[in-house]
């Protein structure tokens, strides 16, 4: 089995075989398997994508059009992130990592349990629904701070090319229910 760094070169790798226009369709075609699900939910934890992830971006405006309250993951120290609403483009500020990042104020702690869904992009996911991130662990600290029993359902969001067979597990590694790709 690759390990986690060599996994990460791979994904790099596969990620480079596909233009950005390509990367933008299949994003299209993920996102329609998830749009409708979404459209059924409130208060939802989704990401504004990079380049390289499944582009979020229309999405994301979409939710806000339909009245779903949005949050996005705010980075906040070098192993903290929080959640802060999206209510549109205007609010977006650059931060940590180059990630875009709403301004508003910070979701406090006790309101997690109101969250049904967390998107989560990933670097790769394995058919036991593990994660590979970036290798900074943001998230399955963030992740982890959910309050249990847990009434929020995380799902990797991922394209095809970012399945792989297994993903080694470290005890702090946060497991996903599902899988969108
Ligand atoms: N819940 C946690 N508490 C303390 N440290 C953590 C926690 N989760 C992750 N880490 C730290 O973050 C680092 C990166 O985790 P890793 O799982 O390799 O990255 P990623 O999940 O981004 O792929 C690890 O060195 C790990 O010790
Ligand atoms: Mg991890």
């Amino acid at each position: 089995m690759l390990n986690k760094n060599e996994l990460r070169a791979l994904m790099r790798e596969r990620k480079q075989q596909f233009t950005q226009q390509q990367l933008g369709e299949l994003s299209a075609i993920v996102v329609s398997h998830m749009r409708e699900y979404l459209m059924l939910m409130d208060n939802i934890v989704a990401y504004y994508s990079l380049p390289d992830e499944v582009c979020t971006h229309q999405l994301l405006d979409e939710l806000v059009t339909a009245g779903k309250t949005v949050y996005l993951p705010k980075v906040v120290s070098d192993t903290e992130m929080v959640l802060c609403q999206y209510t549109g483009r205007d609010s977006l500020q650059k931060g940590a990592f180059d990630i875009m990042e709403p301004t508003g104020p910070v979701l406090p702690k006790d309101k997690y349990e109101d969250i049904r869904v967390v998107l989560v992009p990933g670097m790769a996911f394995d058919k036991e629904n593990h994660r590979l991130g970036r290798g900074k662990g943001y998230y399955d600290r963030f992740l982890n701070s959910f309050p249990k029993p847990r009434h929020a359902v995380f799902y990797g969001v991922c394209f095809d090319f970012q399945r792989v067979d297994a993903i080694p597990v470290d005890e702090h590694d946060v497991c996903m229910d599902g899988l969108i790709s």
